[in-house]
């Protein structure tokens, strides 16, 4: 305070301090406006046009103000005139609003209710003033803040005066489930972009619920009850951010897994205590999904190699979406296949430490070709790697086998040697493939008669040649 006084005075501001400094806090911006934050309880002062008016009648230039932590804060009376952009009356124990309160504040952008105790809030409360063509708006009204409320259903109506509504938050409080009037509601704000429902108890979201949000790009359904991906995200039209963390999903599958949502960019599936198991095609439909966050899933022990890639209709290939970043730290994961994503060189950021991974051979991959291009990217996670079995192998990391060039031992569940069918298979193939010209060139031998010259009988020759492939064979 001092110190803004001393400063406005060797600057000359010849202003006066507004009404609300003292008792609250304020600080000059942009040469004349005032960013104010009163932690006093200020109730006298609040409604009293006197705090926002001059003796010129001209309005004080608060630009933001900030009124926390009030004794209950009741609001009964209208906010006199002001070019306030951002109210925030959190933490003040409000329970009610009564009609037209905000209706002088139409420079207002952001609105911040959250942390109180409304329940209920009738549509007047955000009742605006004439405007041709629209039902007296709250016409600057963007960002509305209703967290860490008791809230546990909206009216249908109750954004008819605030349809330039872009951003909402209603996280924290106890929805249970997206009744028909709170879906009106929520579709009625035609320009919503970031929508944060985490924390309401849902377990489902009504059909079409995105579908008439068309500009929606963000959407936060973390801390919910959700055991499945709500179908309904695949009506969306411009989704690029989605938070899905803390859900109780056990096995991500293709079934209970993402709708196609060919707009996805970023997903967050972190801190999901349950999850156990993401199988084959769970997150195919996200065909240009570019950042994964999957971490923190302390029983998360499986990603399947085609849980990212698709096969879509009509095609030959696989196709992979374009991840460039990957974070699959502090999982149970002890394996994953090369094959997750297309181009690991791609990446421009990987978090894969605190896992378990095995050093064994099915692992080998991430010695012999994501090391190098890992230590490139990011060399201080790289060197954290661990192995955390076999047991003779968990005092390395994967850069120490690295850097003495070694081969992880192939042990199977039965502590047999797979590796060793390989070498089966290829040595019947070889047979088959040496076999097959070997008998026509019998039987066309045979038909030419040239056998008379050799006296030997083309059975015996075939059956001999069997005889060296199967004993070859034998051993394994
Ligand atoms: C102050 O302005 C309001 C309208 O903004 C007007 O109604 C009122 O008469 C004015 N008062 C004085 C003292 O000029
Ligand atoms: C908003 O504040 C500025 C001063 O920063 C003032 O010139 C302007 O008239 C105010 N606008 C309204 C609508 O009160
Ligand atoms: C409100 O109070 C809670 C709990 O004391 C705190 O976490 C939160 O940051 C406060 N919010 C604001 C906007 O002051
Ligand atoms: C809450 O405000 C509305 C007007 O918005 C009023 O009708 C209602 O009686 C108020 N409720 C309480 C409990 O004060
Ligand atoms: C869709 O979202 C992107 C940002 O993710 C934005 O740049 C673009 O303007 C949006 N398009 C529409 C039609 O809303
Ligand atoms: C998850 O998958 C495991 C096998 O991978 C199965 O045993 C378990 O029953 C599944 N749980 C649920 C809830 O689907
Ligand atoms: C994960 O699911 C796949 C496919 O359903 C299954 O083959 C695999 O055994 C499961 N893994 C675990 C650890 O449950």
């Amino acid at each position: 305070m001092y110190v803004y006084l001393v400063f406005s005075m060797l600057v000359g501001l010849a202003q006066s301090d507004p009404p609300f400094c003292p008792p609250c806090s304020c600080k000059s911006v942009e040469k004349t406006k005032f960013e104010v934050t009163c932690n006093q309880d200020v109730r006298d002062k609040l409604f009293q046009e006197s705090s926002w008016i001059d003796s010129t009648n001209k309005t004080y230039p608060y630009k933001t103000l900030l009124v926390h932590n009030m004794p209950i804060l009741t609001l009964d009376k209208k906010f006199p005139i002001s070019n306030v952009s951002y109210l925030s009356l959190a933490n003040n124990s409000i329970v009610n609003i009564s009609d037209s309160i905000f209706s002088n504040l139409q420079d207002m952008i952001t609105l911040d209710l959250s942390y109180n105790n409304i329940e209920q809030i009738h549509p007047d409360a955000f009742d605006g003033q004439y405007l041709l063509n629209e039902f007296r708006p709250l016409k600057s009204l963007k960002n509305l803040h209703l967290d860490h409320n008791r809230i546990s259903s909206l009216s249908n109506d109750v954004f008819e005066h605030t349809p330039h509504i872009e951003f909402l938050t209603i996280s924290h409080n106890p929805l249970d489930k997206i009744d028909h009037q709170t879906l009106v509601a929520i579709t009625s704000l035609v320009y919503l972009k970031q929508l944060d429902l985490s924390y309401t108890g849902l377990s489902s979201l009504p059909d079409a619920f995105l579908h008439t949000p068309r500009y929606l790009e963000k959407l936060d359904l973390s801390g919910n009850q959700f055991h499945r991906i709500p179908e309904t995200l695949g009506d969306s039209h411009n989704l690029s951010d989605l938070y899905f963390n803390n859900n109780p999903i056990v096995n991500l599958t293709e079934e209970n897994g993402f709708p196609k949502i060919p707009t996805l960019k970023i997903l967050h599936l972190s801190g999901m205590r349950k999850l156990l198991n993401i199988t084959s095609r769970a997150l195919s439909n996200l065909e240009n999904l570019e950042e994964l966050f999957c971490y923190d899933n302390p029983e998360l022990t499986h990603i399947d190699k085609d849980a990212l890639s698709a096969k879509r209709d009509g095609a030959e290939y696989e196709t992979w979406p374009p991840i460039k970043k990957l974070y699959l730290q502090d999982n149970k994961l002890s394996y994953i296949d090369m094959q997750l994503i297309l181009q690991w060189k791609d990446l421009t950021e990987l978090d894969l430490t605190n896992n378990p991974w095995t050093c064994e051979c099915e692992n080998q991959w991430i010695v012999d070709e994501l090391m190098p291009i890992y230590l490139r990217l990011d060399e201080q996670k790289a060197k954290r790697l661990r192995c955390g079995a076999p047991i003779e192998m968990v005092a390395l990391t994967f850069y120490d086998v690295y850097k003495k060039e070694t081969t992880m031992r192939c042990l199977d569940l039965y502590g047999h040697r797979p590796e060793r069918d390989g070498a089966l298979l290829v040595g019947i193939l070889a047979g088959v493939l040496i076999t097959i010209p070997v008998v026509l060139f019998l039987i066309y031998a045979y038909q030419r008669h040239w056998f008379g010259l050799f006296d030997n009988s083309p059975a015996g020759f075939s059956r001999q040649f069997y005889k060296k492939t199967t004993s070859e064979d034998g051993p394994f």
